[in-house]
């Protein structure tokens, strides 16, 4: 079980009243059946999960694979489920999203009113043991680009992205140029996406005013931001969102960053 979550969201609600969903709890759960009135959602299959599993070999326990309430098969979540929930929780499941505003506002319609949502997102600048270390940090505009072109779940431009900047060194192979700059192997990544692929990076300094304040700013998504903070083991940072409406402040400073005078010459 994951445990930095746990103590984290006591503070906010009563386990005992709320009904909670879980997102992509895989193998770790936040809270199992027996201690609170939680649901599993997750976008593969249980059989997946463990097939891939035991394939990777990735340190995964097999054994404690949740049962699954809910397949879900687009980020249209309302297809797939219909309850209501006080609180979600996703942990190391955003970065996995292709399109995060559209997530996020399915995520507001499966919440009751002053729902939370919870998310644990890995810590770009912690950049091991994470696979994203060649990467560059996401923008605002892509996303924001993600949700204009409305780009399925399984998306072939973040797959060839990921597939490329990799860190191969994670499951123990060397970075070899000719392999990662290949057409063949990203015409491969290109028709096979798949949910394994992280498919933006965030850090914790920059989430709030570069990421999450400029898309509540764009009004489709109704959440207050409550919290985001470094999680006790530093490679997720965690972020709470309460379901209601905002007024947003942020100056262009703030969302870009200070870069000083422009060189009148
Ligand atoms: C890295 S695992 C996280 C497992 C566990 N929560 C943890 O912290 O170790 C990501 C999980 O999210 C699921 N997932 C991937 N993409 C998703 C998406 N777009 N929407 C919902 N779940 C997704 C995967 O199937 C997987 O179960
Ligand atoms: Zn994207």
């Amino acid at each position: 079980m994951s445990s930095y979550m746990r103590g984290f969201i006591n503070e906010y609600i009563e386990l005992q009243q709320a009904t909670i969903l879980e997102i992509g709890a895989h193998d770790k759960p936040t809270f199992v059946k027996e201690e609170a009135k939680i649901f599993f959602a997750d976008v593969q299959p249980k059989e997946v999960l463990l097939t891939d599993a035991e394939k990777w070999t990735d340190q995964r326990n097999v054994k404690s694979i949740v049962d699954l309430d809910y397949l879900i098969e687009s980020n249209d979540y309302s297809k797939y489920i219909t309850d209501k929930f006080d609180a979600i929780i996703a942990d190391n499941v955003f970065e996995h999203v292709s399109n995060p505003i559209k997530w996020l506002e399915s995520m507001t319609a499966l919440l009751n009113d002053d729902g939370y949502l919870f998310l644990g997102v890995p810590e770009f600048n912690k950049k091991f043991p994470i696979s994203d270390r060649f990467r560059t940090l996401t923008t605002f505009s892509h996303l924001l680009t993600d949700y204009i072109r409305n780009v399925p779940d399984l998306d072939p431009e973040h797959s060839v992205e990921a597939g490329i900047y990799y860190d191969m060194t994670t499951i123990s192979l060397p970075n070899v140029a000719s392999e990662k700059i290949n057409l063949e192997r990203s015409l491969h990544d290109y028709r096979n996406p798949h949910f394994g692929v992280h498919c933006h990076t965030f850090s914790c300094d920059t989430f709030v005013n570069r990421i999450m304040k400029p898309i509540l700013m764009l009004g489709v998504v109704d959440f207050k931001l409550l919290k985001c903070l470094p999680s006790e083991n530093k490679y997720v940072f965690l972020v709470v969102l309460q379901k209601g409406k905002e007024e947003v402040s942020l100056t262009f400073e703030e969302f870009a960053g200070d870069i000083g005078e422009a060189d009148p010459a």
